[in-house]
């Protein structure tokens, strides 16, 4: 075979097969030119998930004739000035996706520039390319594409069902819809509307927030915390959702660098690694992202479809991110979201009619909590004795019953702890509530939160144990155990090996208390298997606490005394993070009388 240059349809269907993936990258492009065309209002229709037909229309600044046949030519782009790649203010530069778009299906492009008083349309068919013709439309351009990959069929096989396709396809607007809320959006099938966006009004910033509202809804802009961060030019802004409010996949994640939405590992990893200390390893916060970095600092000319980056200085927008991430969920405090009180309260629901059975208690899901809950909940009480099973003179007051709450007492945010039920939840009453903590929860993370607080000041303090308690495991495990055993120690737990198959513990970390020595060393071997050596020693130091905090904390069931019981609630109001324990799950729910008053009628 001899060497030959290859025709310009073969080319541009080359760079189609990287650039245009399937019908959602190609609204992608093309509503990425009408942004960069500087378009108040974008419309997209897709028909059949995009397959037979797509079509994306703009106000913006549109195109002339030959501008236009210059367009649909491989490597024609408005928007390299110079020759510099390092100076990227457009979506766009690589002048690829009209003629690549072009050569996979039946693209039509009707366009009229501001001020003209006509205009026109040019076609291309599998590559072809018409002579651009006079034609009707309104200043603005409106890029139809038909028989997407009518050309390639290879490619058409991929495609997957309708719904699928045009879940994508709304995914990529909605994300260059929260870059641009100045821009209304639209999109339809053509009869029905699947997004419909007014342009955000008020400043920058407030508009975004508005936009990033309307799109991941209530739900998120009720939890979501401010994020605003600079670091050596570099700044970052947006919207964290509390980890409460988390899900098992990363599909609410929105991250983008200037103004351009990204999937890139590392801001992916660096999201990862500042909630790493809130949630378990398969759930995902919710978030949107804005990183703002000059230009010449980071390479958007690394991915085809321009979805990845690579940054400058990629330490520092980790650091950048996971800093203020942190420092955004500290402020949030013992704030846990309001889905968990309204799943609460939304559980305690009446069940309903149909359940059949009449009577007043059985009508609903739970003991009216008047006078039926006192009564019941008699045997649960354990407020009112001590450890030592006698009544404290301390807890009498603190206890004496509702409607005598002097004055400072009622206002603390968590409240009054008033019961103790099944050994597991305190029942505090505040100002306007009730809240219901549990207590195991609650106490892991403040354990977690003393021994982050030691291991960066002077170091956790270790209690040697009496009789050093020898552990079986398996060979590897105990190896795995052994072979971190400087780390551990660090920690306060000192092992050595003790022949194959079992390590013998010495030392325990103070803050535990006395906690079952055995089953703490198991879980961390499996930690430690887990963990691999894929993480950072302080990441692993993390999860240790982690595992070692819920081995620390207070057992549900045990009995807690009325002083032992406000400790807890005081010392949650004052540590960060004490809204939900190491695994994102909530510490405590709280109930609004007025939400109380309404499930009984009263309002
Ligand atoms: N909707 C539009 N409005 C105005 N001009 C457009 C529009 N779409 C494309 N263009 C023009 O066509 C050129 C080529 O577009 P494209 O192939 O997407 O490459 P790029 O966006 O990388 O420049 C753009 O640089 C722009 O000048
Ligand atoms: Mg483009």
């Amino acid at each position: 075979m001899t060497i030959r240059i290859l025709p310009p349809t073969t080319v541009n269907r080359i760079a189609a097969g990287e650039v245009v993936e399937r019908p959602a990258s190609v609204v992608k492009e093309l509503v990425e030119n009408s942004i960069d065309a500087g378009a108040r209002r974008i419309d997209v229709i897709i028909r059949d998930g995009g397959r037979s037909f797509l079509s994306v229309a703009d106000d913006g600044a549109g195109m002339q004739p030959d501008e236009l046949s210059l367009a649909l030519e491989r490597h024609a782009t408005s928007k390299l000035a110079g020759d510099d790649l390092q100076q990227i203010q457009t979506l766009g530069f690589r002048g690829e996706a009209l003629p690549s778009i072009g050569s996979v299906s039946r693209m039509a492009v009707i366009s009229r520039p501001a001020g003209a008083d006509t205009a026109f349309a040019i076609t291309v068919e599998g590559g072809a390319k018409s002579e651009p013709a006079p034609a009707a439309r309104s200043p603005g351009t409106t890029t139809e594409v038909r028989d997407l990959f009518f050309a390639t069929p290879a490619r058409l096989k991929f495609l997957k069902a309708e719904s699928t396709e045009r879940g994508h396809a709304l995914d990529a607007v909605k994300r260059l819809a929260m870059a641009h809320p100045q821009i209304a959006f639209s999109l339809g099938d053509g009869s029905r509307s699947l997004l419909n966006l007014a342009p955000a009004q008020g400043d920058f910033l407030a508009a975004r927030l508005d936009r990033v509202g309307a799109i991941m809804g209530n739900k998120f802009a009720e939890n979501a915390l401010p994020v605003e961060a600079t670091r050596e030019g570099i700044s970052l802004t947006g919207h964290i959702g509390l980890p409460t409010l988390n899900r098992g996949n990363a599909a609410l994640q929105f991250l983008f660098v200037n103004g351009r939405p990204v999937r890139d590992k590392l801001l992916f990893g660096a999201v990862r690694g500042a909630y790493r200390d809130f949630l378990a390893h398969d759930r995902h916060p919710l978030l949107a992202l804005f990183l703002d970095v000059p230009p010449d600092q980071v390479d958007i000319n690394v991915h085809p479809a321009k979805t990845e980056v690579r940054f400058q200085s990629p330490g520092l927008v980790r650091g950048l991110i996971v800093s203020a991430l942190k420092h955004a969920l500290a402020d949030a405090g013992h704030r846990a979201s309001t889905t968990v009180s309204h799943q609460a309260m939304g559980a305690f629901r009446p069940m309903g009619h149909n359940q059949g059975n009449s009577g007043v208690a059985g009508n609903y899901g739970y003991r009216p909590p008047s006078s039926g809950l006192s009564e019941d909940a008699t045997p649960y009480h354990a407020p009112l004795t001590g450890l030592d099973g006698a009544p404290s003179a301390r807890s009498e007051t603190e206890f004496a019953g509702p409607g005598d709450d002097a004055a400072g007492r009622s206002n603390w945010p968590l409240g009054v702890a008033r019961a103790q039920l099944h050994e597991t939840y305190i029942i505090a009453q505040t100002e306007d509530g009730i809240v219901i903590v549990d207590q195991h929860a609650a106490h892991e993370r403040l354990v977690y939160e003393d021994m982050k607080a030691a291991l960066a000041s002077s170091g956790v303090k270790r209690q040697g144990l009496l009789i050093p308690e020898v552990v079986e495991m398996s060979e590897a495990e105990a190896t795995r155990v052994v072979a971190h055993a400087d780390e551990l120690a660090e920690m306060g737990l000192v092992v050595e090996a003790f022949g194959p198959g079992a390590v013998v513990v010495r030392e325990m970390p103070a803050l535990l208390g006395e906690v079952d020595a055995g089953a703490l060393v198991r879980d961390l071997a499996d930690d430690l298997a887990e963990l691999g050596e894929a993480l950072s020693l302080k990441d692993k130091l993390a999860d240790i606490s982690s595992t070692m905090a819920c081995h620390g904390s207070v057992r549900a069931g045990r009995r807690l005394n009325a002083e032992e019981m406000n400790a807890l609630l005081r010392r949650m109001e004052i540590t960060p993070h004490a809204g939900q324990c190491n695994h994102g799950r909530p510490t405590y729910v709280e109930l609004k009388l007025a939400d109380i008053e309404k499930l009984f009628g009263r309002r």
